[in-house]
């Protein structure tokens, strides 16, 4: 089995240079995921002159290469909730962007004749358990009232029964990597530029102008998004206003027949299912087991029990592909989308509570709406001035000292203890070196990669992310290379080295 997206590992996405140059712009976009090229796209549909896109790693390197690749207006337990605490109105504008994000796919797809496997599918939102049919029923009415068309029923073609489950019919499912291959393609047809090895370091308002910087480059534009994911450092408080979620993914073979709709599960741990296109055919896509980033959880057994599940509920004939990938969630499940709090400029669109194929590209077109000047019915209710639910951010910050305290008294404590801090191959974790306290792993051929484990976003104590390798911090999901460069996340600095 592979260890990567099967997204990334099966498209054939462009290569493009980096910014070694300092150049003008009418928008640059920072970010090469979904949000980005379609940002960068509809800029060039809307005349908006010279647009750029600059990209830290490689296009589709963020979350949109490592998605499930649903494309639905059904996303959980969503409908009932919103419209209990922000209102109908709210609920129903939330339905229609995202309704709205489901269609633009469908056209640019077929405007621009990208080949991404699009199929119409039906979505199932489901239990096991009797006691939770109220949820369903309460979901389903919400979203009906909303302007969706939902359906309660008792069968799925899931290979189990359900006790209860809700039906959206004609939602979609796709290649999420030849999606972004074809609209990169469009957008440079379309004049467009592409940067990619071009992280940007820093950005800020002057005389009307942004001016964003990379390593080896810098570019003044009239307009700039940032579409990171979550945005950089400490811009418009987001880190406090979300949180990060790990989940974890396989693409499997079948020997028997592939089920044919999405599904989610509303019982823990969840499980999400779709068909794939795997080279004979019958494939799916499981994903579930999701956590707060950097919790002190064992990574490698988040993958371990959703490969039991998956073998024990499905003929499977091989597991090709196995990945984890991050999202952020609002305190009040809505994406923040429009103008960073205190900016002219400067625009921004995130927390997409793993929804943001549908949100990001409804966000998307909200943005160029906003920067000519267009009113748009969806924008009030994703406005990025909201605080959203005070109670949960305190939790938040709560939590962020509480697993800041845990890795520093136990995890860290106990690594300093163990009697053998000596790393085997394959090993990581904190260590004593020559009395020095630091963060280390020993790489398949022995070599040992020493970092120190603070965050050099806000200085939160890293944990050691044995299945992905990785540094990662649970208060606000940034992620580390072992050598300390920047994965994910808000941090924009490497880790610091003991000789640093
Ligand atoms: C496991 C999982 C499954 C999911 N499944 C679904 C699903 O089925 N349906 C759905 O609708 N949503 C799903 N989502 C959510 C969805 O994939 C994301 O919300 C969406 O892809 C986010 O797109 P984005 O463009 O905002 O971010 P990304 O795709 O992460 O793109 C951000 C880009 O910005 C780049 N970047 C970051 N910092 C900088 C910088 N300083 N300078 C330059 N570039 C930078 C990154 O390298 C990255 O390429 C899922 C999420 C997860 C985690
Ligand atoms: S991501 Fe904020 S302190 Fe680590």
């Amino acid at each position: 089995m592979r260890h990567l997206s099967v997204w990334t590992a099966t498209a054939d996405l462009p290569s493009f240079p980096s910014l070694d140059d300092d150049i003008g712009a009418d928008l640059v976009v920072v970010g090469g995921g979904i949000v980005g090229l379609t940002t960068a796209l509809l800029a060039t549909q809307n005349g908006f002159g010279r647009v750029v896109v600059l990209e830290a790693r490689t296009l589709g390197a963020g979350t949109t290469g490592s998605t499930t690749g649903k494309v639905s207006a059904q996303h959980g337990l969503t409908y009932a909730s919103l419209s209990k605490r922000l209102g109908e109105e709210a609920a129903t504008q939330y339905a229609r962007a995202n309704q709205a994000g489901l269609d633009k796919i469908v056209e640019l797809a077929e405007q621009m004749s990208i080949d991404c496997e699009l199929t119409r599918a039906p979505s199932y939102l489901y239990t096991h358990e009797s006691s939770r049919r109220k949820d369903l029923i309460d979901e389903a009415e919400a979203a009906n009232r909303a302007g969706l068309s939902a359906e309660l029923v008792t069968d799925t073609d899931l290979p189990f029964q359900v006790a209860s489950a809700v039906r959206f019919g004609d939602q979609v499912h796709f290649h999420p990597g030849k999606y972004l291959a074809g609209l990169a393609q469009a957008f440079v047809d379309a004049g467009g530029l592409i940067y990619e090895n071009s992280r940007v370091q820093s950005f800020h308002e002057r005389g009307g102008q942004v001016h964003v910087k990379t390593a080896r480059g810098a570019i003044r534009a009239k307009h700039a998004l940032l579409a990171t994911l979550l945005p950089p450092g400490l811009t418009g408080g987001f880190f406090a206003r979300a949180k990060p979620i790990r989940s974890y993914a396989f693409a499997v073979r079948l020997s028997e027949q592939a089920p044919v709709s999405m599904s989610l599960s509303i019982d823990q741990p969840s499980r999400s299912i779709r068909p794939w296109r795997a080279p004979d055919g019958n494939g799916l896509i499981i994903g579930g087991n999701g956590h707060q980033t950097g919790d002190s959880t064992d990574e490698q057994a988040c993958y371990e029990d959703l490969q039991r599940w998956t073998s024990n509920t499905f003929d499977v004939n091989s597991f090709e592909f196995r990945w984890s990938a991050q999202d952020y969630q609002t305190f009040d499940q809505v994406p923040y989308v429009g103008k960073v709090p205190l900016h002219k400029s400067l625009y921004v669109a995130t927390g997409f509570r793993k929804w943001g194929l549908t949100n990001g590209t409804a966000a998307a077109m909200m943005v160029i709406d906003q920067i000519t000047g267009r009113s748009n019915p969806w924008q009030k209710v994703f406005d990025t001035t909201r605080i959203g639910d005070t109670k949960a951010i305190v939790e938040a910050a709560g939590h962020n000292l509480k697993s800041g305290a845990e890795l520093t008294g136990g995890h860290l404590m106990r690594a300093l203890r163990s009697p053998e801090p000596e790393l085997r191959p394959g090993e990581g974790g904190i260590v004593k070196i020559k009395g020095d306290t630091v963060g280390a792993y020993r790489d398949h051929d022995g070599q040992l990669h020493v970092v120190r484990p603070t965050c050099t976003h806000l200085g939160c104590p890293l944990h050691w992310n044995k299945a992905e390798t990785s540094w990662d911090c649970s208060c606000h999901g940034s992620r580390f290379t072992a050598d300390g460069d920047v994965l994910d996340g808000p941090a924009k600095a490497p880790l610091h080295r003991p000789h640093d």
